[in-house]
């Protein structure tokens, strides 16, 4: 039987994440610093422990972690501009720092983490270099949040050297859960209200289970993964969307109709990543 902590349990993602594992039989470890009523009631009706712990101190990390085989990091500030710039950078760094840290302390098998879309480019105020972007269009952050996630694949790959324990960043596009399908319909008239990602997005149940597929998939050192949907958030054809708003960025192949732009090759390839959820079961496209 194996056990895995997972951080931010309590938040957008991190439910969902621990949904997925309980699913699959594995046991949980939950740690989030927000611990309301509620999801202490929810967190207990699931039979998961949920520990109170702030991962910006080492102690508490290293308590928090104690006892799982292996850890699912997705405690950050989660987007820029939610806190003043520099805290975000120092905040996040120092709770991957920790994390990473108490992993190698206690001897994990494997740490699996949210890193960001944003590590390649994003807005894309300046156009793309190519598409579909991959793991190859790296390091372009452009906010202290993207910072904290390159600086935090940085810290991996060594931490990762040192320790011999297998790193997974999965760089995952905006997230969706069914209950954000409802105002995809309203990204549609302007083709530039969601250039900045180059119209991602991913089912936060599709996180799931490429979070489960690192915990397991052949990796040695520290790897990246971008994790996005299979298409894009918009009814109108890709390429005809970049042809438009990102006039002279050149697809390295050909694309499907609606297939995204982020690209999601070597996470299918390496982590067995296939993902199985669209707005598109969920609205009409038309
Ligand atoms: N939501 C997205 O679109 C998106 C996209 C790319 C990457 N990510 C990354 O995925 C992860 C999860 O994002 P989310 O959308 O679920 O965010 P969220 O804010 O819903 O969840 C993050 C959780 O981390 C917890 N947390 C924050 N500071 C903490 C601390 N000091 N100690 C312990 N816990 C702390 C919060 O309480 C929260 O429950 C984050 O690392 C985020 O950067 C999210």
């Amino acid at each position: 039987m194996t056990t895995v902590a997972v951080t931010g349990a309590t938040g957008k993602t991190g439910r969902v994440v621990v949904t997925g594992l309980l699913e699959h039989g594995i046991d949980v470890l939950a740690v989030d610093v927000a611990v309301s009523a509620a999801a202490r009631a929810e967190f207990d009706a699931l039979g998961v422990p949920l520990t109170r712990a702030d991962l910006t101190d080492y102690g508490q990390a290293v308590d928090a972690l104690a006892g799982a085989d292996s850890v699912i990091h997705l405690a950050n500030i989660p987007a820029p501009g939610l806190a003043p710039a520099a805290h975000t950078l120092t905040t996040n760094t120092a709770m991957n720092d920790n994390v990473f840290l108490a992993a190698a302390r206690l001897k994990l098998s494997r740490v699996v983490w949210a890193s960001s879309e944003t590590t390649l480019g994003l807005p894309f105020d300046v156009p793309p270099r190519y598409a579909p972007v991959d793991e190859d269009h790296y390091p372009y952050p452009t906010t202290t949040y993207a910072l904290s996630k390159v600086a935090g694949e940085t810290t991996a790959a060594h931490i990762a050297e040192w320790s011999g324990i297998p790193f997974v960043a999965l760089r995952l596009s905006n997230v969706h859960t069914p209950e954000d399908y409802a105002r995809v319909p309203g990204y549609w008239a302007d083709a530039r209200s969601r250039r900045w990602n180059l119209w991602g997005y991913v089912d936060a149940r599709d996180v799931a289970a490429a979070c489960r597929q690192a915990l397991t998939a052949p990796v040695t050192g520290a790897q990246s993964f971008v994790i996005a949907a299979a298409d894009t958030i918009m009814n109108r054809p890709s390429a005809e969307l970049l042809a438009e708003v990102f006039p002279g960025v050149r697809l390295t192949r050909e694309i499907g109709t609606y297939e995204t732009l982020l690209g999601i090759d070597r996470a299918r390839e390496v982590l067995g990543y296939q993902p199985q959820h669209s707005w598109r079961d969920a609205v009409d496209a038309t």
